[in-house]
C-alpha cells in the first residue's frame, strides 16, 4: 500500500502516534480532526495481525468524521468492506464462529440466527426483570458517602444479561455466573494482563494481536468455558423450551462450539458498554438539575419514556463509549475527493460526528430536548456503528438505559460528589467516564 495515496494525518512516528492515541484518544482525534478535516489518517501500530507471515502487518487507519461518507461506508457491499477481521483481537476469547469475527456470507447467517431474541416483543419482554434487578440492587448502595456508580452498573447489566441468556433466578447460580465473568473481564482489559500477554505473545511468536491466545488468557477463560459447556449439555439431555435466550437459540441445530461462541458473545457484547453508558449518562444527567427534574415530572408514562428516551440518545452522542468502528477495505474505494487504496482501514468516528457543530447544533451541551419527537438522522448518530453489523443489541441496550435510569431516579435521591465534570478516560478499547461517574446517595425519595 502506498502512503501517497492516503488522507493526510499526523507526520510523528508510528509509535508516538499509537501512544497518542491510547493515552489521549478524545483530545487526539479533535486536533486531527481541526487540522487535517473530516478525513484523516493515523499511522498505528497493528494490533490485530494474525501469527507469522499472516495479512499486512501496517494497517493505516482512515478516520471518517464526515456522515456523508460514513454513509457510503455502511452502505457498501460487505464483501468489499469487512468487519471480521478487524475485531480478529477478539477472536481467541468469543471463538471463531462468534459474529463478530465472521464475514459474508457466514457473518449473515449468524445474524439472522440472533437477531429473534433481541427483538421486537422479545425486548420489551426484559423490562420488569431489568427494574426487579435495579431495585433489588439499590438496596446495597452505600448512603451518604461518595462511590462511582460503573461498578454497580456493571453488576445490574451483568446480572440482568445473565438472567435473559439463561433463565436463571437463583441468586446463587447468579452470582456463580457474575463471578466467572467478573474475573474474565477485569482479569482480560486490566493492564496487568495486556502487558504480560503482549510479552508472552513476543517469546512464543504467538499472535501478537489475539486476546485470547496467551496462558494467562487461556487460564481466564477455561472456567467460563467449562460453565457454558455445562450448561449446554444439561439442556441437551434435558430439553426444556423456556422463554430464556439459550433456549431460543437451541431451536436451531448448532454445535456446542457455536453456541458457546454464540453465548459469550452476547455475554460479553451484552453487558459491558451498556453499564459504562449508564455510568456516563448518571455522570451528565445529575449535572443537569433542570433536566433531571424534568425526567421526574413527566405526566405520564408515555411522556416519561419519551424523555428518559430522549436523554440516553443524548447520552450516547456526547459520549459514545465506542468512539469509532473499523472496516477493512478488500477492494478500493472513493470517498470524495479521496482514492482509499485496499488494504486500508476505514474508521467511521461517532466521537467526532456527533459533536461537529455542523450536524448537531451546540453539540457540547447536554441537552435532552434535541432528541424530543425527532429520531436523530442514520448517519450522524451511529453510536451503534451502522449497515449489516449495527449493533444487534441496540434495542436491549436503550431499553435497559431507559428502565435502569427511571427506576433509580425513582427510589433514591443521588447527586453528583463533586461539582467538575468527569473526563474521557480510554478503559481497553471503550471511552468511559474518569472517575467511573462518582455520585452521593443522598437517601430514599
Ligand atoms: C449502550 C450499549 C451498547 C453499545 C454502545 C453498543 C455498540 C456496538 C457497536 C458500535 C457495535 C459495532 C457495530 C458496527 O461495527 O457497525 C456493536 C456490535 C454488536 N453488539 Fe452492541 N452495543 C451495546 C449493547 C449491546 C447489547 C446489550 C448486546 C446484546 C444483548 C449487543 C450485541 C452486539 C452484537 C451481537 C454485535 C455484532 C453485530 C454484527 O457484527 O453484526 N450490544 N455494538
Amino acid at each position: 500500500m502506498n502512503a501517497a495515496h492516503l488522507p493526510p494525518g499526523p507526520s510523528s512516528p508510528r509509535a508516538a502516534q499509537t501512544l497518542r492515541w491510547l493515552a489521549d484518544g478524545p483530545r487526539y482525534l479533535r486536533d486531527c480532526r481541526a487540522r487535517y478535516g473530516d478525513v484523516f489518517t493515523l499511522d498505528l501500530l497493528p494490533y490485530a495481525v494474525a501469527g507469522p507471515g499472516a495479512g499486512t502487518r501496517w494497517t493505516p487507519w482512515v478516520f471518517l468524521a464526515n456522515p456523508e461518507h460514513i454513509k457510503q461506508v455502511f452502505r457498501a457491499d460487505p464483501a468489499t468492506v469487512l468487519t471480521g477481521e478487524t475485531n480478529m483481537f477478539l477472536r481467541g476469547v468469543v471463538g471463531e464462529r462468534s459474529i463478530l469475527v465472521l464475514d459474508e456470507p457466514m457473518h449473515m447467517a449468524e445474524r439472522r440466527l440472533l437477531h429473534p431474541p433481541l427483538h421486537g416483543d422479545r425486548v420489551a419482554g426484559y423490562r420488569d426483570l431489568i427494574a426487579d434487578v435495579t431495585r433489588a440492587r439499590i438496596r446495597h448502595w452505600p448512603v451518604g458517602r461518595p462511590f462511582a456508580v460503573w461498578p454497580h452498573m456493571r453488576a445490574i447489566t451483568l446480572e440482568v444479561i445473565v438472567r435473559a441468556i439463561f433463565g436463571i433466578t437463583e441468586a446463587a447460580e447468579v452470582a456463580r455466573w457474575q463471578n466467572l465473568l467478573g474475573r474474565l473481564l477485569d482479569g482480560m482489559t486490566g493492564a496487568r494482563f495486556l502487558a504480560v500477554h503482549g510479552l508472552h505473545a513476543m517469546v512464543t511468536g504467538g499472535r501478537a494481536g489475539d486476546l485470547g491466545e496467551s496462558a494467562p488468557a487461556r487460564r481466564l477463560l477455561r472456567p467460563v468455558d467449562d460453565a457454558i459447556f455445562t450448561e449446554i449439555a444439561a439442556r441437551r439431555s434435558a430439553p426444556g423450551g423456556g422463554g430464556d435466550i439459550l433456549s431460543a437459540l437451541m431451536r436451531e441445530e448448532r454445535t456446542d462450539q457455536q453456541l458457546r461462541d454464540e453465548l459469550i458473545t452476547l455475554l460479553i457484547a451484552g453487558h459491558e458498554s451498556t453499564s459504562t453508558m449508564l455510568a456516563w449518562a448518571f455522570e451528565r444527567l445529575l449535572r443537569h438539575p433542570d433536566q433531571l427534574a424534568r425526567l421526574r415530572a413527566q405526566p405520564d408514562e408515555d411522556a416519561a419514556e419519551a424523555y428518559a428516551d430522549a436523554v440516553v440518545k443524548e447520552t450516547l452522542r456526547l459520549r459514545p463509549v465506542l468512539p469509532i468502528v473499523l472496516r477493512k477495505l478488500a477492494a478500493p474505494m472513493t470517498l470524495g475527493e479521496h482514492q482509499l487504496p485496499a488494504g486500508a482501514w476505514l474508521a467511521p468516528c461517532a466521537y467526532l460526528v456527533q459533536r461537529d457543530p455542523a450536524v448537531h447544533a451546540d453539540p457540547e451541551r447536554f441537552r435532552p430536548e434535541r432528541f424530543l419527537g425527532t429520531a436523530p438522522k442514520a448517519h450522524e448518530w451511529t453510536p451503534f456503528g451502522g449497515g449489516v453489523r449495527r449493533c444487534l443489541g441496540a434495542n436491549f441496550a436503550q431499553l435497559e438505559m431507559r428502565v435502569v435510569l427511571r427506576t433509580v431516579l425513582d427510589q433514591v435521591e443521588l447527586r453528583p460528589a463533586g461539582p467538575a465534570a468527569e473526563r474521557t478516560r480510554r478503559r481497553f478499547i471503550t471511552y468511559a467516564p474518569s472517575r467511573g461517574g462518582r455520585v452521593v446517595l443522598a437517601g430514599p425519595r
